[in-house]
């Protein structure tokens, strides 16, 4: 999997040909991992994700999620076959569970594994599972079937590194961060620890968002979707790819940015 995806939130109505260029921007410029739902404007992204992508559907690494509340055996089956629809595709690469709902998971993952073998989705994952979620998942289908864990992560959101982290390094699973910038609430500039991604992004010829998207995918392990709807957006994050950071920066973004401390009690922060 490349290490920088795009990935696609509700959007205005006005902003659909902005989007779309900026998802043929991204894949202009190498970018190859797109990631929706068919939560994401109730199927609207998933549809404008497919007008993005047609006669392009080769070069797309293609991500979607069903909603825990259709995750029951027979509804992942329909939900899978309306996104390829409205994706206008007869296969996703991988296909995950949004967060843990009220369906069991061995109906949800029965689903996949049926939809796996007649080549409707290529992988699947998890998405918002903590490490008992964790290990219950692999309880059920084992270890090296599931793809990943998609989870909130981002430079004041790092809670992930306590437990999950490891945890899927150790299992073999790729963390794919999920809102890297925050959601758009991005550090300001004039802030202490904004003054430090600027600083660093100055030493690159890089920008502050660059730096985070090098921190947040800094190890093998670590994948991030972050949401351009602005072509330009989509460029700058495709660039960050190329960047490399020196161990003591990455020591001082560690510091300026540091996780909260562990939470006691089940479940991951969400947006
Ligand atoms: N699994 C889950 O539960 C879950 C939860 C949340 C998010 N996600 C995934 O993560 C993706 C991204 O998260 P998100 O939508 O919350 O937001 P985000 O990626 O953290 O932030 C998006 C914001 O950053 C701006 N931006 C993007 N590139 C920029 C750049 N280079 N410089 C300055 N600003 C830039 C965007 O502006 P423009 O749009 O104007 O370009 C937008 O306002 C989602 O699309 C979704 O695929 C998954």
């Amino acid at each position: 999997m490349p290490a920088i995806g795009q990935g696609t939130w509700n959007l205005e109505l006005d902003d659909r040909p902005r989007a779309i260029a900026a998802l043929r921007a991204g894949l202009d410029a190498g970018m190859s991992h797109i990631d929706t739902a068919e939560l994401y404007g109730s199927g609207a992204v998933e549809e404008l994700v497919g007008e993005a992508i047609a006669g392009r559907r080769g070069e797309v690494f293609l991500v979607s999620k069903v909603l825990p509340a259709n995750a029951s055996a027979v509804g992942t089956v329909l939900a899978c076959e309306r996104s390829l629809r409205r994706l206008r595709t007869d296969y996703l690469d991988l296909y995950l569970l949004h967060w843990p709902g009220p369906h069991p998971l061995e109906a949800t993952f029965a689903a996949f594994l049926s939809l796996q073998r007649v080549g409707k989705i290529r992988w699947f994952g998890v998405s918002n599972f903590d490490v008992p979620q964790l290990e219950e998942a692999i309880a059920i289908v084992g270890d090296d079937v599931i793809a990943c864990d998609q989870v909130l992560y981002h430079l004041r959101e790092r809670a992930i590194e306590h437990e999950v982290l490891p945890w899927c390094e150790g299992h073999g699973l790729a963390i794919v961060g999920a809102s890297p910038f925050g959601a758009g609430r991005f550090p300001s500039r004039a802030s202490r620890s904004g003054q430090v991604l600027e600083t660093i992004a100055a030493a690159h010829g890089a920008t502050p968002h660059q730096v985070a998207l090098a921190f947040l995918t800094r190890r093998p392990s670590l994948f991030t979707v972050p949401k351009a709807a602005s072509p330009a957006h989509a460029l700058e994050n495709a660039t960050a790819a190329g960047l490399r950071l020196a161990e003591p920066e990455i020591a001082m973004l560690e510091a300026a940015f540091p996780p909260a401390p562990a939470r006691e009690g089940p479940g991951l922060p969400m947006l």
